[in-house]
């Protein structure tokens, strides 16, 4: 596979300010002294981007945001812009996680908005896609994802679409420890890209990185990663403790 390949850790809500600084200078150390096979990007709440930037070397280990707002700027008293994400020297930001969509009520209207503010502030996007388990024993998975990126990242050009990475993630498997198995993660990742090349043409969906999420862990992620195309994964549980992380990264 000639695109990049990447493992990205989203801490979700975990982790006091200590307890993050103290994993993220752990990762720091190990990842820089034995350089990983692949790109690392780490994904922590808010309040820890400024300091964990301070220490992360990211040349290795790319830092980003778990989300952003929706507005630019002004009274939305409680939200953090893009631009401040990226003012803290976060690279990257998750967006439409499907907590985000689940709890939070985030539409792929509201999603569209914080691609584009994201984009403009110079933030790259990790994109998350995925059907419920209901979805999928109706076997609508994959209309599902269509719509979802045709909603939020498909009015965007072929030059700004260059920064979405795309995080498939059966919501069934997030969390549950019931990983998709290999056979269907590239059934669907593979379809993924073909819609993509269907919209964009061959050349950017060979370019274009889809990690799958869900249940990754280092016991599964090589057979995985041995898929055309998954291309990595976006780790939650396991991107917790420096050894369950990096044996997926190793897994590369
Ligand atoms: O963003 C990460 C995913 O939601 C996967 O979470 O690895 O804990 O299942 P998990």
């Amino acid at each position: 596979k000639m695109r990049k390949k990447i493992v990205a850790g989203n801490w979700k809500m975990n982790m006091n300010l200590q307890d993050g600084i103290a994993l993220a200078k752990e990762l720091n150390e190990t990842l820089t002294a034995e350089k990983p096979n692949c790109g690392v990007i780490i994904c922590t709440p808010f309040i820890h981007l400024a300091s964990i930037a301070q220490l992360l070397d990211q040349d290795v280990i790319g830092l980003g945001a778990e989300n952003c707002a929706d507005k630019e700027k002004g009274a939305y008293t409680g939200e953090v812009s893009a631009e401040m994400v990226k003012s803290t020297g976060a690279q990257y930001v998750i967006l439409g996680h499907s907590e985000r969509r689940g709890y939070y009520g985030e539409t792929p209207e509201i999603l569209k908005e914080k691609v584009l503010l994201a984009l403009k502030n110079g933030l790259k996007v990790i994109f998350c896609i995925g059907e419920s388990l209901e979805e999928r024993e109706a076997n609508k998975q994959n209309e599902v994802v269509k719509a979802e990126l045709e909603g939020s990242v498909f009015n965007l050009s072929a030059e700004e679409f260059k920064n979405i990475i795309i995080a498939y993630e059966p919501i069934w498997a997030i969390g549950t420890g019931k990983t998709a198995t290999a056979e269907q993660a590239e059934e669907i990742h593979a379809y993924i890209r073909s819609v993509v090349a269907e919209h964009y043409g061959e050349a950017v969906a060979d370019d274009t990185t889809i990690l799958y999420g869900g249940s990754c862990k280092a016991s599964n992620a090589p057979e995985l990663f041995a898929k055309p195309d998954i291309d990595g994964g976006l780790i939650g549980g396991a991107s917790l403790k420096a050894a369950d992380f990096k044996g997926i990264i190793d897994a590369w």
